[in-house]
């Protein structure tokens, strides 16, 4: 199994056409479009028909990246907490075509997290690549002047949001023998700074999650690493720094950087902490 690459690498041309859009239960919205190879299309990667899971895909990174999945013929589902973003987020997907599910949620409840993956199954059928993404800076300030409520919500989403997504999704992909799931980390996660002392712990404590997982799971053929994506220019790096984010990228300007990542991911990467702009 040890070098093993996923996939992911098979290029096809391809066109799409739009088949039927459905909600179900007044929270679920599914898009579904039909691949077929079309003659002088674009080439993409056998990201193609994959069933992923972006968790926090309303804005900044996860959405760059649920749009990036959308366009190489991607299966995603995702959510948020904010009804009204992720709407406009399904909506700009949809512009691109592609099988979308999207559902209001919070990932720091064991039920959202829950109805998230089995809304994936029914919709998909199976779960290839989980993406812990959704995450909270919470207030910066120092730690004497920062209360429990902004350490407790902070821990909850960032942490248990991971935790309850794993959980959830881990045996259905350890079921399949394969799968991939990335935590997202930061550089915060592995060396800290001040004034976010509880963003910092709970990405060092996803990095924990990580080694802790991929050690219990070991050779089930499920791949689980943590990944730094970087200094982005996102509404997050926004409040980190309390200043303009500009001279950063973009999430829509990291795309080659995780197509880069899908290409060469492998078995070596299990249990590790990456770095998206140094794979
Ligand atoms: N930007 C950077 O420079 C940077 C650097 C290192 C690591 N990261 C990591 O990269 C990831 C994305 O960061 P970002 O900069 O894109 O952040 P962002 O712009 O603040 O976006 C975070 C996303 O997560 C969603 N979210 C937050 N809490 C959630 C919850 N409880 N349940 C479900 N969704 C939730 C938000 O939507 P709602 O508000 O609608 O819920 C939003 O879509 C995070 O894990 C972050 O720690 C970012």
């Amino acid at each position: 199994m040890l070098g093993k690459t996923p996939r992911f690498l098979r290029i096809r041309p391809w066109k799409c056409c739009v088949e039927r859009q459905r909600g179900i239960s007044g929270q679920v919205f599914a898009l579904q479009t039909r691949l077929r190879p079309g003659k002088g299309r674009r080439r993409t990667l056998e990201i193609q028909e994959k069933s992923f899971i972006v968790t926090g895909a309303t804005r900044g990174i996860g959405r760059g990246l649920a749009e990036l999945l959308v366009r190489h013929g991607a299966r995603v589902a995702f959510n948020g907490r904010n009804g009204k973003n992720l709407e406009a987020t399904g909506a700009a997907l949809r512009k691109s075509g592609g099988d979308i599910l999207s559902i209001v949620g919070d990932v720091g409840s064991d039920k959202d997290a829950q109805r998230l993956v089995a809304a994936t199954l029914r919709e998909f059928g199976k779960i290839d690549v989980l993406i812990n993404n959704a995450a909270i800076l919470g207030k910066r300030s120092p730690l004497v002047e920062t209360p429990p409520s902004v350490w407790e919500e902070v821990l909850r989403v960032n942490v248990i949001g991971t935790v309850n997504m794993i959980r959830h999704a881990l045996p259905h992909m350890e079921k399949r023998g394969s799968g991939l799931i990335i935590n997202l980390s930061s550089g915060w996660g592995r060396e800290a700074s001040g004034y976010v002392a509880a963003y910092c712990a709970s990405k060092f404590a996803v990095e924990a999650i990580t080694q802790a997982v991929s050690e219990e799971i070991g050779a089930s053929g499920v791949i689980l690493f943590a990944l730094n994506p970087g200094v982005i220019a996102t509404e997050m790096l926004q409040e980190a720094f309390g200043c303009d984010v500009s001279a950063y990228p973009t999430p829509e300007q990291i795309a080659s950087q995780w197509l880069n990542l899908f290409a060469k991911v492998d078995r070596s990467w299990h249990g590790t902490s990456r770095d998206l702009d140094k794979l």
